[in-house]
């Protein structure tokens, strides 16, 4: 079941033009779900396809900064409408080479496309502030300004969702940029690179460059003409990258890794939150940020919760993403699974139980996938590694707590801070946890993910360093305050001094 009119070779995105790697040399883009679907070849590019991108992203800066933050809004308009009508093609080809199921995957692109409209209308709007000076005569006002060419570095997770949550608001402000799309799924920047292209994004606002990290991400965040860098991805890059910034002083935003969890109190409804835990434990296969990869639950309704969970979680039905029937895709990649299979070792030998899952799929329908079943350690120990450590695939570390102040403080323990979420109904408990949870999201009666495009998105501690996505956060990552003074007094005023 391919989607038809992908190119089987494609080009880097620079100046406006789609143009091989100087490398000669491509990579191959292949179906997770059937590693004998190859959905394209990308150019395997260099340091010198990125210097000329970033070069390219430089010149059009000079006059990209100058186009009214309204007209550059028409632009990102015009590429949502486009979004809108292409959804059903770009979550066929986003299924094809992720992984993820269609209905997740038109998710993304409708989160793409909730994003380019809202960036859109903040063509009108960048507010800054107007206030009074304390001189007379005198105007005083800050406005965004934009920092210049923004390098970025997204994830394959939300192959065109986090794209989207970089590049609207670098645009919108006045910014140009740079991409490096992950290897596993670039496709769908290339679809909407080719689409803000042709809703007329001019040549070099925006240049997509394709490759691993060491040859294209690393030249990419320390070269002399890029202002600032944002990179979603996992802790141990970013931490590469946080160093490769520093000595410039460059602006660097971090989205890394999560441990999110999923409290249930035992006033909470428990049907609720068995199907919550089971979306946010497995939805795309465990692999967001924002999936609950551990549900702790208070001892008088933790053998109910957990009989229903696993009966619930035995049930999902595993395989293409493609097929309507299917509940959960594969993993992105032989890596991936790897990865998951040796955290499903690690669990086994910590002690913990293994209520369901713990093999790799293979035969039939899977043969050719990275496919593994969803798995459910139960009666954990918060200290345990599967219990601490960001796994990123469909494993859930189920965990019993006595009463609420444990609760917090399991949920607290671990070195990440993205999302958490508490069943209950119990009002004053759930403002506690609000309170109490040392996350940059937090859900009520609700799972872990599912954040949308007009808050703030991110982390605390070791998930982030500060910065915030989405919302009017983001533009305060993709600009710049310059604070304005106008004396209209025709003589020297003195501030703190005069007046
Ligand atoms: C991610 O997992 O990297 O909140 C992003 C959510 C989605 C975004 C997830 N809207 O789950």
């Amino acid at each position: 079941m391919a989607t038809a009119a992908v190119p089987k070779v494609l080009k880097n995105f620079i100046n406006g033009e789609w143009i091989e790697s100087s490398s000669g040399r491509a990579f191959e883009d292949r179906n997770p779900a059937n590693t004998d679907d190859l959905v394209g070849m990308f150019p395997s590019s260099t340091a010198e396809d990125v210097d000329a991108a970033v070069m390219a992203a430089s010149e059009a800066l000079k006059s990209w900064r100058l186009v009214p933050a309204p007209k550059r809004a028409e632009i990102l308009y015009r590429a949502a409408e486009t979004l809108v009508r292409r959804k059903e093609d770009l979550a066929r080809d986003m299924t094809r080479e992720m992984g993820k199921v269609l209905a997740e995957t038109r998710g993304d692109v409708q989160e793409a496309i909730d994003m380019t409209y809202y960036m859109a209308g903040e063509g009108r709007r960048l507010a800054g502030q107007t206030t009074p000076s304390e001189l007379r005569n005198k105007f005083a006002m800050s406005v965004r300004q934009p920092l210049g060419v923004c390098g970025m570095i997204t994830p394959w997770n939300f192959p065109m969702a986090i794209p989207s949550w970089k590049i609207m608001p670098a645009l919108v402000c006045g910014n140009t940029v740079v991409i490096k799309p992950a290897e596993d799924t670039p496709l769908s920047t290339y679809n909407l690179a080719q689409i803000l292209s042709e809703a007329g994004l001019p040549g070099g606002v925006l240049n997509v460059v394709n490759g691993e990290g060491p040859e294209v991400g690393a030249p990419l965040v320390v070269h002399p003409k890029v202002s600032a860098v944002s990179f979603t991805g996992s802790s141990e890059v970013g931490r590469l990258v946080n160093e490769a910034c520093a000595p410039n002083f460059r602006p660097c935003h971090l989205e890394m890794g999560g441990k999110n969890i999923l409290l249930v109190l035992e006033d909470a409804n428990l049907e609720l939150a068995v199907e919550s835990a089971v979306w946010a434990g497995f939805g795309t296969t465990g692999q967001r940020c924002t999936a609950a990869s551990r549900v702790a639950v208070q001892k008088n309704v933790y053998k109910e919760f957990l009989d229903k969970f696993v009966e619930r979680v035995k049930a999902l039905r595993v395989g293409d993403g493609l097929d309507t029937a299917t509940d959960m895709g594969p993993c992105i990649n032989e890596k991936q699974l790897e990865t998951v299979m040796k955290y499903v070792e690690i669990g086994k030998g910590e002690g913990a139980r293994l209520a369901t899952g713990g093999q790799r799929l293979t035969g039939g329908p899977y043969a050719r996938g990275w496919f593994h079943e969803p798995t459910v350690f139960a009666d954990c120990d918060p200290k345990m590694r599967i219990a601490q450590e960001e796994i990123f695939g469909p494993v859930v570390a189920v965990l019993e707590f006595d009463n609420f102040e444990q609760a917090i403080e399991i949920a607290n323990g671990v070195v990440y801070g993205l999302s958490a979420s508490i069943y209950t109904r119990d009002v004053n408990k759930a403002f506690a946890a609000m309170r109490d949870l040392h996350t940059g999201i937090a859900y009520v009666n609700a799972p872990t993910i599912g954040a949308e495009i007009h808050l703030p998105f991110g982390g605390t501690k070791r998930t982030g360093n500060g910065h915030r996505e989405a919302g009017t956060a983001a533009l305060d990552f993709y600009s710049e305050w310059k604070t304005l003074y106008i004396d209209y007094s025709d003589r020297l005023q003195r501030a703190q001094m005069d007046g």
